[in-house]
């Protein structure tokens, strides 16, 4: 029985399906809930949230639903949460995307202070909400935080792009490894190799996961339906994490345009792009990104 695997067991799922997180704003309460309340797991990226913001989407999707639901963090790049950009290089960012602010008549913006919220105050509102599972990408927690998560029945739940990856958490005591082929949406979270070194399909990429560890293995990249969840589960998966899907669900907090991009013939072309974030990504391919491309 395919709904029964490991994953489904562990986390009390009726199916082995997992809604992907989605950072900057676009996860909603209403998706996070309606997956879980329909048997998969709901889960919010919370990488932008402030500690009141993560108890109160704690609190609001506990009022809606008791499923299990996932919450999710990056890991800060280098260990640090600190801006790594000097006022000079952001006042020349700021040159390059100022007619793009003109055309569209937006107002420039100031170099912040603190670019996100902390991930040490972050964590600590994670462990207070006490989601049934932890997901994140980027790295791999402190051991401290690994053993509190533990104490507290709090599944943890890794980003791998490559096996080397996944035994790295593995390692480290992490509970379970999402396997995340190049074709998914959003950033490639690579963390011990550069993202353009580790870019595999996921269909090359989730056997090799499942031999190079022991714990739960879970398919991301290009999975929208039964078709893929079957052959994610037929390469030694036990779980799928579905992203790009679940984003065009009318419960999710994308926008019209958005959505109506997701489903446009542009959507048909993707591509791979620090363009937007400085980050690696896979997004849709539009003007913007053709003329960052190069620069
Ligand atoms: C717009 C967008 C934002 C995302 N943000 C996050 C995030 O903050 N944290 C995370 O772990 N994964 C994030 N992801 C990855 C998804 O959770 C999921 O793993 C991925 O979309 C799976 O690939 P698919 O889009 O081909 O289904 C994001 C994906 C998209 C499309």
């Amino acid at each position: 029985m395919w709904k029964n695997s490991v994953v489904a067991r562990q986390l009390g799922l009726h199916v082995p399906i997992i809604q992907g997180p989605f950072g900057g704003g676009l996860s909603s309460v209403e998706l996070v809930t309606a997956v879980s309340e329909a048997g998969g797991l709901g889960s919010f990226g919370a990488h932008h949230l402030s500690v009141e913001q993560i108890l109160q989407v704690t609190a609001d999707i506990r009022a809606r639903s008791s499923r299990p639901f996932a919450l999710n963090l990056w890991i800060p790049h280098q260990g640090s949460d600190e801006p790594q950009i000097s006022e000079a290089d952001f006042q020349r960012t700021i040159a390059l995307l100022q007619p793009y602010f003109d055309e569209l008549g937006l107002e420039l913006p100031v170099l912040p202070a603190q670019f996100w919220p902390r991930y040490a105050d972050q964590i600590s509102a994670v462990l207070e909400a006490r989601p049934a599972v932890f997901s994140f990408v980027y790295g791999v927690p402190s051991a401290e935080i690994l053993e509190q998560c533990k104490a507290l029945g709090i599944v943890t739940l890794g980003a791998a792009t490559t096996a080397d990856e996944a035994i790295a958490l593995e390692q480290s005591g992490v509970d379970m490894v999402v396997a995340s082929g190049f074709e998914a949406g959003g950033h490639r979270v690579s963390f011990l190799h550069e993202p353009e070194q580790s870019l595999t399909g996921t269909m090359a990429l989730v056997p090799q996961v499942v031999d190079a560890v022991s714990c739960p293995v879970i398919a991301a990249g290009a999975i929208a339906d039964g078709r893929g969840i079957a052959a994610a589960l037929s390469l030694g998966a036990a779980g799928v994490q579905i992203g790009t899907a679940f984003l065009a669900c009318q419960e999710s907090a994308a926008s019209a345009v958005h959505r109506a991009a997701l489903f446009s013939p542009q959507a048909k072309s993707t591509a791979l792009t620090r363009a937007f974030t400085g980050r690696l990504a896979r997004g849709i391919r539009n003007r913007f990104v053709d003329e960052m491309q190069a620069r």
